[in-house]
């Protein structure tokens, strides 16, 4: 078996990791009873490209009992957590091609690699495995019965692609599962983005002015998380609908271009480009903090920032302080990547349950329907998504009540008025 992973030494401390997180993940745990039994991907090979963590590990064991042939890669230089993808290796016999901090021409290395296992079916995070797929190994794409894609970044990039009507295979959008977005975008981001900032500097959110930068589900979460703990949060946003929420829920809402002068500490989760730059670097408080969660590290101007500093060096593992020419100096955390994968360790397994078990159902879903599917991004059939949302209910203990028939019918009917 082929596989790059750092050290085949800390396979064990990740079967413990692996193991702990398979505790919190229920639903995926019944999923691959099913699997076991039932063998729905038998013959199927699964390229994944996700961030390699003790979740994703639950996720592609599941696969494997489902009967499916599965090989990982990352799907960012780093959030890959080296024991994890050494116990999937030696403990699960599952081909990993990841390494914490690798660059990005190693990146793209394993992406190739795990492409070769000539996958029918493809799992992203971000959409680089199909955009690899659709620039440099075309020659595969007549093996893919279709793919299923993680996170709104991956989403519009591929709808992009459907679009211009350059993409060719369907895609099952596991992103736009409310099982998935409304959970592991809003808790998961908010929770873990907090934990990212925390682990990697040690600062007190309480009293401290926190720029949420982009109110979509993952900027709500996290602003209503740096909330609780006592941050006095800023909004900025591009959309007028989601500014008009924040507003609401009790947030300043400012331009960027304001708020840079008040913020402490600054976080992205908009999903575009050069959200913080230059002119707002030039205005910021000497010892203000960024960080990014969105998808890729294109959120702040790293470049920018670098023209305008006139040195720059490490000052705690995840964080660079760099020294701007007006005499400011400003720290920016885990090279600006998504700082949850970078410092800590992503999302918690309960809320990733949920999105795995999309995943699963979703590649069960493509192995029984995917020829009839066009090529075109498709949203998980609701009723995968009422099943998982039944089963996470149940496996938290928590009833809810029935319609009865009359509320049924008055449902379903015009007649009743004032
Ligand atoms: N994305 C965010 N958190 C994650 C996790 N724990 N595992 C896999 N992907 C993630």
């Amino acid at each position: 078996m082929q596989y790059d992973v750092k050290d085949l030494k800390l396979a064990k401390a990740g079967r413990l990791r692996i193991e702990w997180a398979e505790k919190n993940m229920p639903v995926l745990r019944l999923i691959r009873k099913q699997f076991e039994k039932q063998k729905p991907l038998k013959g199927k090979q699964i390229a994944a490209c996700l961030h390699v963590t003790t979740e994703t590990a639950n996720l592609m064991v599941t696969l494997k009992a489902g009967g499916a042939k599965v090989a990982l890669c990352a799907s960012n230089p780093l959030s890959t957590q080296d024991d994890a993808a050494a116990s999937l290796v030696k403990d699960f016999g599952i081909p990993v091609f990841a390494i914490k901090g690798e660059d990005n021409k190693t990146y793209y290395k394993h992406i190739k690699s795990t492409l070769s296992l000539k996958p029918q079916i493809t799992m992203d995070d971000g959409a680089d495995l199909v955009s690899t797929l659709h620039t440099g190994r075309t020659d595969l794409v007549k093996n893919i019965i279709g793919g299923t894609e993680e996170t709104t970044t991956g989403v519009i990039r591929l709808r992009s692609l459907e679009k211009q009507n350059l993409l060719k295979f369907p895609i099952i959008s596991v992103n736009d599962s409310k099982t998935k977005h409304w959970f592991d975008n809003r808790y998961g981001t908010g929770q873990s983005t907090l934990d990212g900032i925390l682990r990697a500097t040690n600062i007190l959110f309480a009293g401290l002015k926190v720029v949420v930068c982009g109110y979509g589900w993952c900027g709500r979460g996290f602003a209503s998380r740096a909330k609780g703990m006592g941050a006095d949060v800023i909004v900025t946003e591009v959309d007028p609908l989601k500014a008009l929420e924040a507003t609401m829920d009790g947030y300043k809402v400012i331009p960027i271009d304001a708020a840079a002068k008040i913020g402490d500490l600054f976080v992205t989760l908009t999903g575009d480009v050069s959200v913080i730059r230059k002119e707002h670097f030039l205005k910021m408080k000497d010892g203000a903090i960024m960080a990014n969660s969105g998808h890729f590290n294109v959120e702040i101007d790293i470049e920018g920032l670098k023209k305008i500093s006139k040195s720059k060096r490490k000052t705690r593992e995840f964080v660079e302080e760099f020294t701007l020419r007006n005499g400011k100096r400003i720290n920016l955390l885990g090279d600006g990547r998504l700082i949850n994968l970078a410092a800590a360790e992503g999302h918690p397994a309960t809320v990733m349950d949920m999105s795995f078990a999309n995943q699963s159902l979703a590649a069960e879903y493509l192995a029984t329907h995917g020829k009839k599917l066009q090529k075109k991004v498709y949203p998980v059939p609701e009723t995968i998504d009422q099943k998982i949302a039944k089963l996470k209910l149940e496996a938290m203990g928590v009833k809810i009540d029935q319609l009865t028939p009359e509320q049924k019918k008055y449902l379903t009917s015009w007649e009743l008025g004032t």
